[in-house]
Order: structure tokens, then C-alpha cells, then sequence
């Protein structure tokens, strides 16, 4: 099938993408073709709720969010990637998902299937509560299918991640598919 992975982290080599990365390498030898889209590096702005799209048309806003819409609407399965940012998404895969609003109806109605893959410092039992929480809101919402969360404590640096147990994890999950 055909897997969006939709990056947003500012580090281009940081933790959360180190673990994009393993999940990309299980994928792909799993025969899945993939596609990359980093959201923290493209030209995205915040949806400003003007209401043109009638949450179901072109959005007014002229960025890269109409490429990425067009990706979305090709794929199979959506990975979302993010470090823990405040215990949410960081504010570039937030503002992703509010630009959903423009096509709504039409992302609900094709039941993609999703994961999340998360890095964050802390390693607290309730570290990853709330994007959990967050994330599974979204998929009952969106009509997503869930088919797997990387949640990623303890990844505060690239070394730290290297030596924990989410990269495996990751790639496991990549190559389940
Ligand atoms: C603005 C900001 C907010 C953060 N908030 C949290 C947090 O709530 N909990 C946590 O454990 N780490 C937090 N962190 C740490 C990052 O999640 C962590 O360093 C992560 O590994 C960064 O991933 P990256 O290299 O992919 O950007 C925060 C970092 C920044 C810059």
C-alpha cells in the first residue's frame, strides 16, 4: 500500500525521525511504498477559520498544505511523526491537522489507516497520556484506522534514542504492515 509519512519535527536528524526512519525500513522491506513529507520544513500556515472551504472545498490559503491534501487523499495509510511538544503534537503537525478542516468530509470518508510515532525526553508512566489520548480522539473522529503507536520516552536525544528499545519497536511496526 501506499504510506504518507508526515514528519514535523524542526531537527531534519533528530529523535522522532530516527524512528520515522526505522518504521520506513520495516515498511519498505515489507513491499509498502513510501512517501515523505516534512511538515516542519514546508511552507504550511495556521488555518484561520474564515469559513471559505465550508469544510469541504478549496481552502483560501495558497501553501504547501495543497500538495500535501493531494498526497492525502492518494494515500492508504498516514503516519503521523512528531516530538512531544507540551505533552501534544508540535505545533507544525498541529497545524497539519487543523487544515484538515477544508477537507473533512472527504478524509473521514476514506477510513485511512494511521499511526503515530512520538519522541519525547521525560519517561514518566503518564509522559504519553495526553497526545494518546489526543491521537485516539482524532482516529474515532476521522474515521482513522489505528494500526499501531510508537511512543517514544526516554528519546530526548538521538543517542538516547539509539539505545533505547523504539527503534525496534518502529521498525517492527513498519514491517507488521
Ligand atoms: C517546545 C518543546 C516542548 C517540549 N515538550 C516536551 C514535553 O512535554 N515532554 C517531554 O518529555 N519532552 C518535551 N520536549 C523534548 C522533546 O520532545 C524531545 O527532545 C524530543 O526528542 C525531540 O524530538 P526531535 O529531535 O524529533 O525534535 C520538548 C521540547 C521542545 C523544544
Amino acid at each position: 500500500m501506499k504510506i504518507l509519512v508526515i514528519e514535523s519535527s524542526p531537527h531534519k536528524n533528530g529523535s522522532s525521525n530516527l524512528l520515522a526512519e526505522n518504521f520506513i525500513r520495516g515498511a519498505q522491506e515489507a513491499g509498502h511504498h513510501i512517501d515523505i513529507f516534512d511538515a516542519a520544513h514546508a511552507d504550511i500556515h495556521p488555518c484561520i477559520a474564515c469559513e471559505y472551504c465550508g469544510m469541504s472545498g478549496p481552502c483560501c490559503q495558497n501553501d504547501d498544505m495543497a500538495i500535501l491534501r493531494e498526497k492525502i487523499l492518494q494515500t492508504d495509510m498516514i503516519v503521523f511523526v512528531t516530538p512531544l511538544y507540551y505533552f501534544g503534537f508540535s505545533s507544525q503537525l498541529k497545524m497539519v491537522i487543523d487544515r484538515f478542516y477544508s477537507f473533512n468530509g472527504k478524509l473521514s470518508a476514506k477510513g485511512l489507516k494511521t499511526a503515530l510515532i512520538v519522541a519525547a525526553w521525560d519517561s514518566n508512566n503518564w509522559t504519553m497520556k495526553d497526545i494518546k489520548s489526543h491521537y485516539q480522539t482524532l482516529c474515532q473522529y476521522l474515521n482513522f484506522k489505528d494500526q499501531g503507536m510508537v511512543l517514544g520516552i526516554g528519546c530526548g536525544t538521538v543517542s538516547m534514542t539509539k539505545i533505547s528499545s523504539f527503534p525496534k519497536q518502529a521498525y517492527n511496526l513498519g514491517k507488521s504492515l
